[in-house]
């Protein structure tokens, strides 16, 4: 302090901010950064991000076992968008808006039920077929005011992989999901037959932060070692941090790896299987590569799955507000797999339970820091947090902002 300084001059002069470059937020000269705290916390900023990154992208919305029988649905909600995804026919999967083309009712409020022949609005009763087509205008007869054919429910475009089901609000759908994921992830995911699995369990949890600190987390493992040490005795942290760095793509969807430690069976808290039987063919004698562990993820929005040879579990979290998100877990069994005899469900969701926990109350704490007004965001780290370099580009060209 020199001999003028005084303390009030101390309160009201605060250290000057690190200027963003001009090309982007995230580029510093040597070093990247994630985004400045407002992008985590202004309300207006989070509208547009639902209409140009979450209503763009493939959200992951569910798997086909949830559906197996034609008239089934289950609903994905999405900030203020509602979805019925059902299975139109044995061969047709669709995403309908939840809204009546009448004035809009919304038809469905059960998280998930079964259709008859017909889906039907019970405000005037009009009534749509499975696939969405206006069946019938209660006293309004097709041809006399207007065409039944231009009333049908409003779809959503939607792409299945592997027996997960993804959903676009978009204009243009994006491409295939198929098209975005590598040989080795297929090659992979096709040894645990997918189709073959079974919805064991579904769990929703709630965190106050905003949904791009969901994100930065997901696509890192520098935090690993100090956030989750029971994750860390199966996970192989350190080759997971290496899949960062250097296989992660800045795709819509993409395959990756989650790596078990050396001999370890599976996943777990002692690393041992969690489901006696087997994904696949694994049950019936088929070699388990060596760490198997596989899985996908979207981005920006973000859902991640992980897979085993006995079990696996895919997170998707959901935007609320700027503060506010969810995310829904679901863990995926052999369709074959008897609770109870072949797993526990506590026991199986425990692991990814705690990590899950342990997470959500670090991007809360990280929410409370970020909103402190003299938060300007770090360097991070280009071999430990590279994934988050990737994430935030995709995440600002989809905003229409440079990157
Ligand atoms: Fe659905 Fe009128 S709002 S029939
Ligand atoms: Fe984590």
């Amino acid at each position: 302090m020199n001999a003028t300084t005084t303390e009030s001059d101390l309160r009201v002069t605060p250290e000057a901010p690190v200027p963003p470059s001009p090309d982007s937020v995230l580029e510093h000269g040597r070093y990247f950064t994630s985004l400045p705290r407002e992008y985590y916390l202004d309300e207006e900023r989070f509208k547009s991000e639902v209409d140009r990154v979450w209503c763009e992208q493939w959200v992951y919305a569910g798997h086909v076992s949830q559906i197996p029988r034609p008239g089934d649905y289950f609903i994905l909600n999405m900030q203020d968008e509602s979805l019925i995804i059902t299975r139109s026919s044995a061969t047709e999967i669709n995403a309908f808006h939840n809204v009546c083309r009448h004035r809009g009712l919304r038809l469905c409020q059960e998280s998930k039920g079964h259709f008859g022949p017909r889906i039907v609005c019970p405000y005037h009763t009009w009534s749509y077929g499975r696939d969405g087509t206006l069946h019938k205008a209660t006293r309004m007869t097709d041809g006399e005011f207007f065409d039944y054919a231009d009333w049908g429910l409003a779809k959503a475009h939607v792409s299945v992989w592997q027996g997960f089901i993804f959903v676009s609000m978009a204009e243009k759908a994006p491409a295939p999901v198929s098209s975005m994921i590598d040989a080795k992830t297929n090659a992979d995911m096709e040894m645990i037959e997918p189709l073959r699995m079974k919805v064991a369990v579904e769990k929703i949890y709630e965190a106050d932060a905003n949904w791009k600190l969901l994100l930065e987390n997901g696509v890192e493992c520098y935090h690993c070692p100090s956030v989750h040490p029971e994750f860390c005795v199966s996970l192989d942290a350190s080759a997971m941090a290496d899949y960062y760095a250097e296989d992660y793509l800045p795709n819509l969807v993409q395959g990756l790896i989650i790596p078990v430690k050396g001999e370890l069976e599976s996943l777990s808290m002692d690393g041992r299987y969690l489901s006696k039987k087997l994904l696949g063919k694994f049950g019936e004698g088929t070699p388990i590569p060596y760490a198997f562990g596989t899985g996908f993820m979207t981005q920006p929005g973000y859902a991640w799955g992980g897979f085993h040879p006995d079990y696996g579990m895919v997170a998707s979290t959901l935007p609320v507000s700027a503060g506010r998100s969810i995310m829904i877990c679901q863990w995926f069994v052999h369709e074959d797999a008897v609770e109870g005899v072949d797993y526990d469900v506590e026991e199986m969701i425990k692991i990814w339970d705690i990590t899950n926990h342990q997470d959500l109350a670090i991007q809360e704490r990280q929410q409370l820091g970020v909103s402190g007004r003299r938060y300007v965001p770090g360097p991070n780290s280009p071999s430990q947090e590279p994934g988050i370099h990737s994430a935030l580009r995709k995440y600002l060209e989809m905003m229409g902002e440079p990157y």
